[in-house]
């Protein structure tokens, strides 16, 4: 069947239909060229912004109070914010602190305190760390950054290592 007769079936008077204007065709075009450009570019937003995640700032401050000092008991921890991004402090059974970055050298996960073996362990791949930072097991490639930690009155302070 011509594509004419078809059209008359459907569309009553279809021979009497004007062809639309070229500026008006071009006009519906451009719309529906947008519209298609503007759906193809919702879906892929949000797939390049889990991708290539924002950078992440360093918002500074070399030195932070991480805790009160009768905050942790020995063989525990705690995370704190340090800049932008996390630090975990411990307070180790003898009752010292030890101050690392939190963020796994492997892949970026925080880390953890693990009391029962007296660790820093990575959950995401089972890394482990001392607990001067060190990686000792697992697939993190290097160790944590340490910090100083001092007991300034009722506050733990944590800084960065001078010239680190
Ligand atoms: S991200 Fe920590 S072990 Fe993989």
């Amino acid at each position: 069947m011509p594509v004419k007769d078809a059209f008359s079936s459907v569309v009553p008077n279809f021979e009497q239909v004007e062809p639309m204007h070229p500026s008006r065709r071009r006009f519906v075009r451009a719309l529906l060229g947008g519209s298609l450009l503007a759906s193809v570019v919702s879906f892929l937003y949000p797939v390049f912004r889990y991708v290539v995640p924002p950078k992440t700032v360093d918002l500074g401050g070399d030195t932070v109070n991480a805790a009160k000092a009768d905050e942790l008991k020995p063989n525990s921890a705690k995370i704190f914010r340090f800049g932008s991004r996390p630090g975990l402090l411990v307070r180790t059974a003898d009752g010292e602190y030890r101050a690392l970055s939190a963020t796994c050298t492997h892949l970026s996960c925080t880390v953890q305190y693990k009391s029962d073996v007296h660790q820093v362990w990575c959950a995401c791949h089972n890394g482990y760390y001392d607990l001067t930072g060190r990686n000792i097991s697992g697939p993190p490639p290097r160790p944590l950054e340490a910090y100083e930690v001092h007991v300034r009155g009722d506050e733990v302070v944590v800084s960065r290592k001078q010239g680190a």
